[in-house]
């Protein structure tokens, strides 16, 4: 069983508050798996169309038992939706769950009538389709469910998929791009289960984010991957409820972060570990001719073993290196114009549980907090308000835009947190400056995305005209 908050000392949660539920290591036992890539119901050179059914089934997550779970197009989890920039894309959505839902998009640049926030409620049996032109540039981003008080359960019983775009440059750029070859999804999340196996959400949550001891990657319990000695591309999802995770390697060995949630940094940035809080994505190079012996294992800040890989002797000839790698991967810029830009929006996250506030208001559907021009760059301040009892990370996301992180306390930001971003993660008493930019009218919201601080109203919603 989890254990909960009551009676526990909160002042001393502080930080290691997630450390609630301590996660067990991966035993390695299964080798990894891939979500399918999505088979469009039409294509041309420039649309394409997708069907998308969210429902329920069975998976057998454990060998001979069956999890009862919910998933997009399948039973546990979702497939991976690829369309390219400037497409015409239309998706079919179907309710086939016993209950409302939503399908959000997040991290996409679309229309507020299409992005799938808790207003947009299909009802079990309704279907709907959306659609939109992908406007931004590549980048990996995800779906998942958006209903009122309901975004915590309908993800951790496995509503979740990717959505990557790919561009012009993405498909010329010098980095390993073969899907399930050398380019891999890593969906990371934690769950308890119940001791005949079931992800009974009502017996686990937690009202300040529910953890979990047993890491899912993809789906897969004590994950492990057996692969080829050469260069291989993590597209890294916290698909957790609210988990944070901070990897590394348990050679310490080097590695190069290429992208962060909204697409590419302007140059790889080689770094030895990665943090990832909840919905953030991380896209990381890793070198795997590099390493000494035939295991590597990628563990938590705690060595907790996420994720063995077991090295092949690669057959016939040793990798050569052909090519050059890429050096420069965007070209992202942030003017002094807007870095000295007064700050328009200030945005308080306070509280905790069920006390969860932005600006001491909790998310009421009736009333717009704020708005802004449609194209019109602001700063938003966001800040981590530090209270009596300490507080704990709020990964802020807003959704219909990348935003850019012009200030940390008042510092530049670190090289990470230098490309597109559509969530940032706050300690307590932190604050950040970030330039915000809406290409797309309609009403979106921003919130916490630990499900559970946003299923209890930490949320609010902007009005962009
Ligand atoms: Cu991941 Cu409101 O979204
Ligand atoms: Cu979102
Ligand atoms: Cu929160």
């Amino acid at each position: 069983p989890s254990m909960h908050m009551e009676g526990m000392d909160h002042s001393s949660m502080d930080m290691s508050h997630e450390s609630f539920t301590e996660l067990k290591s991966s035993l390695g036992k299964n080798e990894l798996i891939f979500p399918k890539l999505l088979k469009p119901d039409h294509e041309d050179d420039n649309s394409i169309s997708y069907t998308i059914r969210a429902q329920q089934g069975t998976y057998e997550i454990f060998d001979g038992t069956k999890t009862k779970t919910y998933g997009y197009n399948g039973d546990f989890l979702g497939p991976v939706i690829r369309v390219k920039k400037g497409m015409d894309v239309k998706i079919d959505l179907v309710n086939d769950l016993n209950e409302d839902t939503t399908f959000h998009w997040h991290g996409l640049e679309v229309p507020g009538n299409e992005d799938g926030g808790p207003d947009k409620v299909l009802k079990p049996g309704e279907a709907e389709d959306i659609h939109f032109t992908v406007q931004q540039n590549a980048a990996t981003l995800w779906f998942h469910p958006h209903p009122m008080h309901e975004t915590g359960k309908q993800v951790f019983k496995g509503l979740a998929g990717m959505l990557y775009i790919d561009d012009a440059n993405s498909e010329t750029l010098n980095i390993p791009k073969a899907y399930g070859v050398d380019d891999f999804p890593i969906i990371l999340q934690d769950k308890t289960f119940t001791e005949d196996n079931q992800l009974d959400y009502e017996k686990v949550m937690n009202e300040d984010g529910t953890t979990g001891d047993t890491l899912l990657i993809n789906g897969v319990v004590d994950p492990r991957l057996s692969i080829d000695r050469k260069k291989v591309r993590f597209r890294v999802l916290n698909g957790s409820n609210m988990r944070s995770f901070t990897l590394h390697f348990d050679n310490n060995m080097e590695f190069q972060q290429i992208a962060s949630d909204g697409g590419f940094l302007n140059k790889p940035n080689t770094t030895k570990e990665i943090e990832v809080a909840p919905s953030e994505r991380a896209e990381v190079i890793v070198d795997l001719t590099k390493v000494k012996g035939n295991a590597v294992t990628l563990v938590n800040e705690d060595n907790t073993k996420i994720l063995p890989i077991h090295l092949k002797e690669s057959q016939g000839h040793p990798q050569t290196k052909t090519t050059k790698e890429a050096k420069t991967l965007n070209d992202l810029t942030l003017s002094n114009e807007i870095k000295n830009k007064k700050v328009t929006k200030t945005i308080k996250l306070a509280g905790m549980g069920k006390d969860v506030n932005i600006n001491g208001k909790k998310f009421d559907p009736n009333r717009i907090d704020f708005t802004q021009k449609q194209n019109e760059t602001e700063v938003w301040e966001i800040e981590n308000v530090k209270d009596s009892m300490g507080g704990m990370n709020h990964p802020f996301h807003i959704h219909g835009t990348q935003f850019q992180v012009v200030s940390i306390d008042g510092k530049e930001p670190p090289e990470n947190l230098s490309g597109l971003k559509d969530t940032i993660s706050l300690k307590p008493g932190q604050k950040a400056g970030i330039a915000v930019k809406f290409p797309e009218k309609g009403v979106y919201m921003f919130h916490c995305h630990i499900l559970e601080h946003e299923d209890n109203g930490m949320m609010g919603q902007i009005k962009v005209d």
